[in-house]
């Protein structure tokens, strides 16, 4: 189908192009991409892994890309698994068999996967849901995709990386590896650890968590040789003949100038090396995550959009000033349909948080905006935006830090405007919105400092306004 002249201005402006997201993901990358993906050439998703869920609803469907970049509906788009991603084998396979099922074509003439991009496997699954349950009441609330302990691997230079998947020795090396874990997680159960380290340090108190940690470290599939080893086999039949050197094929777009879209997994609040340590996850989905995991360098990026709701959403644990714990919050979540599309957990929901938002613009290298769902806001009688923090009795207007010890500390300074009252959806140019949700993107542009060049007022791909 094909797009609208407005959105091939803007996107036909746009070489490089970077869609990420300010805050804490969830906003709406997957629905920008999948509308950038009917005038780019290439869409490369740069981080992450199956943490993510990019949901996209167009005329072809309802889908939630979990590892597959959100611009395989476009057939003519090649798509990219670039290496700052993590891949997990088994999910990705299945993932892309379910798609072929209900009429999507993946091939290797539109989506690469790069060889040197970390596997999960099981095992690393098992480590993150263990290192859960040791936390106790300090959980991180991660998806239990494996994703931290894979990029730990990979810190440490240990770990499979996809090439390896076609290695010949490869069933040899995974042997090897298997027998390492499989005594690792003997280690647990044979109870040293959990005697020696932690019952001595949790001072006997948590003996429904070493339970628990038992329990997890005796689930036999994720040690299961055979099972695991022909999951593994079917895996590699499907994503093999897609794996190759991604960086010549991504810089030879770049240099014929032919258009490409990096996509992020999360939002900058979420970066390891964002200040909101430990709430994050292990890689970078900031623009310079793009540049590490392309070679295309911030100077050659020509636009990135921070995908973001006209409220905040956060799933998983860590300090969000501007939650709401009211009936109010349980509105938006409900007309939202805020729940996680990995996890299926309920979002956390409170209004925009400006701080946080101006913060994640700065250190994600954010230029331009694309507000979503504000169809969701479209029957409250007054709507708020977090507009600075009071903390000890101080006003901060901007987050000297992303610090979690701040940012538990910080109340929210909210400004309330008034709603519109009228169905936005439908309406498909920003003159004809209703006077106070113009009036309402107008002031979080303003205390955004960029601007909103997309406003977005419905899941479906035509449900998109170019300011
Ligand atoms: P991502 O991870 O950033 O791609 O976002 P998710 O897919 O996890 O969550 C965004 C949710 O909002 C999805 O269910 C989308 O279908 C939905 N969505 C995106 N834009 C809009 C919008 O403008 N209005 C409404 N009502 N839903 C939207
Ligand atoms: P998309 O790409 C929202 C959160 C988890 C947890 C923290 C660490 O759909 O926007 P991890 O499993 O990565 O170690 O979890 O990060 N998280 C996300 N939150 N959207 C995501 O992805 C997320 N991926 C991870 O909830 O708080
Ligand atoms: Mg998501």
């Amino acid at each position: 189908m094909a797009g609208s002249k407005e959105g091939l201005a803007y996107w036909g402006d746009k070489p490089v192009a970077v869609v990420t997201d300010p805050s804490w993901g969830d906003n709406g990358k997957g629905k920008v991409v999948d509308e950038a993906a009917q005038y780019v050439e290439m869409v490369a998703r740069y981080n992450g892994g199956p943490n993510s869920g990019h949901t996209v609803k167009n005329e072809r469907g309802k889908f939630v890309f979990h590892g597959v970049p959100s611009g395989i509906l476009n057939p003519e788009v090649l798509c990219i698994i670039s290496t700052g991603s993590v891949v997990n084998p088994i999910s990705l396979g299945e993932e892309i068999t379910e798609l072929r099922k209900i009429g999507v074509e993946i091939s290797a003439s539109n989506l690469l996967i790069s060889r040197d991009s970390h596997l999960i496997m099981p095992w690393h699954r098992m480590r993150d849901n263990l290192q859960e349950t040791v936390r106790g009441g300090n959980k991180i609330g991660t998806t239990g995709q494996g994703i931290g302990p894979t990029y730990s691997d990979r810190a440490l230079r240990t770990g499979f990386r996809v090439k390896d998947l076609l290695n010949p020795q490869f069933e040899e090396m995974f042997d090897k590896e298997l027998l390492l874990q499989e005594r690792l997680s003997r280690f647990i159960r044979g109870e040293p650890l959990i005697s020696d380290l932690y019952i001595e340090e949790l001072d006997g108190q948590n003996t429904q968590m070493i339970a628990e940690m038992v329990r997890l470290a005796l689930q036999t599939k994720y040690y299961d040789h055979d099972a695991i080893l022909e999951q593994i086999r079917e895996a590699k039949d499907i994503i093999g003949p897609m794996v190759t050197y991604v960086l010549p094929v991504i810089w030879d777009y770049k240099d014929k100038g032919k258009k490409i879209v990096g996509e992020a997994g999360q939002g900058a609040l979420l970066d390891l090396d964002s200040e909101a340590f430990p709430y994050v996850t292990s890689s970078h989905p900031t623009a310079a995550g793009f540049t590490m995991a392309t070679g295309i360098q911030g100077k050659e990026i020509d636009a990135v959009i921070g995908v973001t709701k006209g409220y905040s959403t956060r799933v998983g644990k860590g300090p969000m000033p501007s939650e709401l714990h009211d009936e109010i919050g349980e509105y938006i979540q409900t007309v939202g349909e805020e729940w996680g599309a990995t996890t299926g957990r309920r979002r956390r929901v409170g209004w925009l948080d400006i701080p946080a938002t101006r913060y994640g613009i700065k250190i994600g290298g954010i230029d331009t905006i694309a507000l979503t769902k504000i169809d969701v806001l479209d029957e409250l009688d007054k709507i708020g935006i977090c507009v600075a923090y009071e903390v000890d009795g101080q006003r901060y207007n901007d987050m000297p830090s992303a610090d979690p010890d701040f940012m538990s500390k910080a109340k929210p300074i909210v400004e309330l405007l008034p709603g519109w009252r009228k169905k936005t959806s439908g309406i498909r140019a920003f003159e004809a919105l209703p006077v106070e949700t113009k009036q309402y993107v107008n002031r979080v542009q303003e205390y955004l400092g960029k601007p909103i060049n997309i406003v977005s007022n419905g899941p479906e791909r035509e449900a998109i306004i170019y300011s």
